[in-house]
């Protein structure tokens, strides 16, 4: 039997919580022969909620779910977490852009990121679900100055896999039969949600749609999904995006398919001509746990002014948080060849601890 892993998560008590804790205590996170531990995060006030789902985990009797802790402070949660999921975050409601939010939430990231790079694994991977996620995911990242920014990413797997479903919905194929989208950009209605070299049952897919179509209703509508959600509901997706979660999470660190990729918010190393330093969604690859973004894609000029428009939001937001953003972390946010300390402890003979980073080239 393998040891227990740390699963740090925060909103412990909201909506997508409730649809995402009792799938990672059946194993559909990490993997279904590995042992969890769930240190739960909530507010104050939800503390007596949050009681309640404990006690409802722990009446499941999940075979996997080692042991359950619950904080209120955010700092004892994250002590050791192998993983951390910042779900906990200010929603918006009807009629908002997500970042709006920026105000609301972007100062509780930077409290969460010093936290991580204090208490945390120092292999942890974290993933950022709170809007605005790529610049929250930003903010926690460059206050963990001893970690890996390669250890952050923020959700975009919820559009990739809504740019699945709904192109699987409008073709008739079965999403399976979908492969090599890409979602390039900002989780927000500028985000660019790119056909371009996807495939249906191994067939471009753009052939198999009409283009008028795919440009003018198709993009909209991924890039507003979360907003018809919202008006719909009444409140924003949750089972939705605890699958995304799960999705995400459980590629990362388990391997993507043969022949597929996915989208998921992370550092920019300036591929494809981004910015270096932003959060941005990128196709990737992943393997024994590492991302590598997929390069050599050819770009359309119509694909290029959508990733140059949703990068200047970013930009936009960065500038917006600037005060948030330590200067001491910028040069490791733009220059990602040169360190990557996620995985240092792994190499330590426990003897002498390495002085020098280990050198890597665009290996994440
Ligand atoms: C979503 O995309 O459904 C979430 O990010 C919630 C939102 O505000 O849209």
């Amino acid at each position: 039997m393998k040891r227990p892993v740390r699963i740090a998560v925060t909103g412990a008590a909201g909506s997508i919580s409730h649809s995402l804790l009792f799938r990672i205590a059946a194993g559909e996170m990490v993997g279904r022969d590995q042992p969890v531990i769930l240190q739960l995060i909530e507010v104050p006030r939800a503390m007596e909620p949050l009681r309640g789902i404990a006690m409802e985990l722990e009446d499941c009797a999940f075979p996997l779910l080692h042991s359950i802790s619950m904080h209120d402070r955010f700092e004892d949660g994250v002590v050791g977490a192998h993983y951390v999921l910042l779900i906990g975050a200010r929603p918006r409601g009807p009629g908002m852009e997500r970042s709006e939010l920026i105000t609301a939430n972007a100062p509780v990231f930077a409290g969460q990121g010093r936290a991580i790079n204090e208490f945390a694994n120092r292999d942890v991977k974290v993933l950022v679900v709170g809007n605005p996620a790529n610049t929250n995911a930003l903010i926690a990242s460059r206050n963990a100055p001893d970690l890996s920014p390669a250890q952050f990413t923020a959700l975009t797997r919820l559009d990739h896999n809504r740019t699945r479903g709904i192109l699987a919905n409008h073709t008739g194929a079965n999403p399976r039969g979908i492969r090599r989208i890409s979602v390039w950009g900002n989780h927000s209605s500028t985000q660019f949600p790119d056909l371009g070299h996807a495939t249906i049952y191994g067939e471009p897919a753009l052939a198999q749609v009409d283009e008028h179509w795919y440009r003018e209703q198709f993009i909209r509508k991924i890039q507003r999904r979360g907003a018809a959600i919202i008006e719909a509901r009444g409140h924003s997706s949750a089972a939705s995006a605890a699958q995304a979660i799960l999705n995400h999470m459980y590629d990362w660190i388990n391997g993507t398919p043969e022949n597929d990729w996915v989208s998921m918010g992370i550092v920019s190393d300036g591929s494809y001509g981004i910015e270096k330093g932003i959060f941005y969604s990128f196709p990737v690859r992943c393997d024994y746990g590492r991302y590598q973004i997929v390069q050599g894609l050819e770009i359309s000029d119509f694909a290029r002014d959508r990733m140059r428009e949703t990068e200047r939001e970013l930009l936009e937001e960065m500038q917006t948080v600037a005060e948030l953003l330590p200067e001491d972390t910028e040069a490791s946010h733009r220059n990602l060849s040169v360190c990557l300390r996620s995985g240092i402890t792994l190499y330590d003979d426990g003897i002498s601890l390495p002085e020098q980073y280990l050198q890597t080239d665009r290996v994440l």
